[in-house]
């Protein structure tokens, strides 16, 4: 199969906070972008490989062109499922399946990738990496604040059931733009609500296979995520 790399990097960094897009923020020497770029080129799984970059920016369109000139840049949408939708709209017309990974994961190992390509090339339509839930979750009221205020516990979901899912997400490609398209009929709140592709897909009744992902695959979110991917880069922790 053909297989086209989607790096989702159009996002804002809020939560990071450090008043540039999060794909540009260092880790080590070099911005999360380059990290991930790096990653997505060493797996080796990609014929054609487009970056979404926040609109008007040019530093991370410079970083892609530096890293390789190949590769299509694509101005990102409000939320992370229109960056997707926009990078979907410029695929060449001879790819069969699609990757989307995001450049908040700079240290996803190759064999993740791997791992996902060859369930697609096996007949899956839609494969995701994740990992057992090691936390007890608790369900509670909707809420967007990151500090929640003091609250009642809803439900505790049984914790063997709950996966912790990562990128890249794998799609058969007319399946993934089936599930955008029926997306874009979402009113706000529905498309704020889309957190991966993945659930697109599954409400469209597609199944969803899972394989596994890697504890290296953590997302870059709030500063102390940086501390310990700084730390992952010295040297393994084990
Ligand atoms: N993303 C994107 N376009 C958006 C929103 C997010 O391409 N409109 C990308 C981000 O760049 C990131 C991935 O989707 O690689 C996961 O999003 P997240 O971790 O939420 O990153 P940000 O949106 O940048 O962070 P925050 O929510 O803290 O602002
Ligand atoms: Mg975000």
């Amino acid at each position: 199969i053909r297989v086209a790399v989607i790096v989702v990097a159009a996002g804002s960094g809020e939560r990071l906070g450090q008043g540039q897009p999060k794909a540009q923020a260092a880790l080590g020497s070099e911005p999360l972008l380059v990290h991930a770029l790096r990653g997505v080129l060493a797996a080796h799984v990609a014929e054609f490989l487009c970056v979404v970059v926040p609109r008007g920016d040019v530093e991370l369109r410079a970083v892609c062109a530096r890293i390789d000139p190949s590769i299509r840049t694509v101005d990102g949408g409000s939320t992370r499922s229109d960056s997707v939708s926009n990078a979907l709209a410029v695929l060449p017309a001879n790819i069969d399946a699609v990757l989307v990974h995001d450049a908040a994961r700079p240290l996803t190992p190759e064999e993740v990738f791997h791992r996902v390509r060859n369930a697609l090339e096996a007949g899956a339509q839609a494969v995701i990496p994740a990992l057992a839930v090691v936390d007890t979750i608790k369900t509670a009221q909707p809420s967007t604040e990151r500090e929640i205020a003091p609250e009642q516990v809803h439900t505790t979901p049984q914790r063997d059931v709950l996966r912790a899912v990562q990128t890249p997400q794998g799609f058969d490609l007319a399946t993934l733009r089936a599930a955008h398209e029926a997306a874009s009929m979402f009113n706000d709140a529905q498309a704020a609500a889309i957190t991966d592709d993945a659930m697109l897909v599954e409400s469209q009744g597609v199944p969803v296979y899972i394989v596994r992902g890697s504890e290296l695959s953590l997302k870059i979110t709030t500063p102390i995520d940086l501390l310990i991917a700084e730390a992952m880069l010295e040297g393994p922790a084990a």
